[in-house]
């Protein structure tokens, strides 16, 4: 199947100072990708460059058919309506419902005010209480989004994607500083992404273990290198402790190398 997100050779640096150095992996329709990695490893800056939030220094980002690192102006806008944000920090329009938070994902050319001004239609209605229902936030529907929890906003910010037409989701650590039940409320809620809507969802976590029963593959970052790239069942405790040894001479002593690895069929 072809990727519905390629990323290729990516380099950037912030100051003359390398951050990611030739990144490479791809993420398939349907499939969830968790990107781990110590910090300080680069997640945030690769995420922002899959988003064209940074353009990197070299490399592609293909999403379909488009990389994103080569567009402009309406081409990007476009191309970018194929992504679903889950990003903490600048989520939610805090002022606006869950309700018309989950329609500002829908009609990502529409800006929030027009969203705040206009009465939804019954349709709109319709859609953005099936969406919330679907991550368990019905009962919220009207609140603001400022009234929400973390755990609440997240959810929220998977129902906008899920109401958009966005085939793939980022989400830059969806469940830093939730407890363990409402981490795995956002993390059910993006795995339905891939599983019922066959959209593909990466995820970066520091919690290596939330990774299995969520993710069908780890790419694991170090130092800006794809130093891990195995299916889920081959991310071992192990292999988690080495990706996070303190220094490399732990690394080297790992009995298994490190090395990216590919799911067999997959390119
Ligand atoms: N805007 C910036 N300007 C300069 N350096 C930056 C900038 N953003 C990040 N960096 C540096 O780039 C490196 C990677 O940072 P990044 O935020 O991508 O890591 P991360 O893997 O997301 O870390 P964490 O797990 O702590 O979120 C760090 O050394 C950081 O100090
Ligand atoms: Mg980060």
């Amino acid at each position: 199947m072809s990727a519905a997100l390629a990323v290729e050779g990516l380099c950037h640096a912030y100051d003359g100072v390398p951050v990611l150095r030739d990144v490479s992996f791809t993420v398939a329709p349907g499939e969830v990708v968790a990107v781990v990695g110590p910090s300080g490893a680069g997640k945030t800056t690769l995420f922002r460059c899959l988003t064209r939030l940074t353009r990197a220094d070299a490399g592609a980002v293909r999403l379909f058919d488009v990389d994103l690192q080569h567009v402009e102006g309406t081409a990007l806008r476009q191309a970018r309506r194929d992504l679903g944000l889950v990003f903490q920090g600048f989520n939610l329009v805090r002022r606006l419902t869950a309700t018309q938070n989950v329609l500002v994902g829908r009609l990502a050319e529409t800006p929030a005010w027009r969203v705040l001004l206009r009465r939804p239609s019954a349709a709109d209605d319709a859609l953005a209480a099936a969406c919330l229902q679907r991550v368990g936030l019905l009962p919220f529907a009207h609140t603001r989004a400022d009234r929400l929890s973390g755990g609440q906003q997240q959810r929220v910010a998977i129902a906008r994607a899920l109401a958009s037409r966005a085939r793939v989701v980022i989400a830059d650590e969806p469940v830093a500083s939730l407890d363990p039940s409402s981490a795995a409320d956002v993390l059910t809620a993006l795995r339905s992404l891939a599983t019922d809507d066959g959209r593909a969802v990466v995820c970066s976590l520091h919690q290596v273990d939330l990774v299995a029963g969520f993710a069908d593959r780890v790419v694991g970052l170090r130092e800006g290198r794809v130093v891990l790239d195995v299916p889920v069942e081959r991310f071992d405790p192990a292999r988690a402790r080495a990706l996070y040894a303190r220094s490399l001479d732990e690394l080297d002593h790992h009995p298994e190398p490190l090395a990216p690895e590919r799911t067999p069929g997959r390119p």
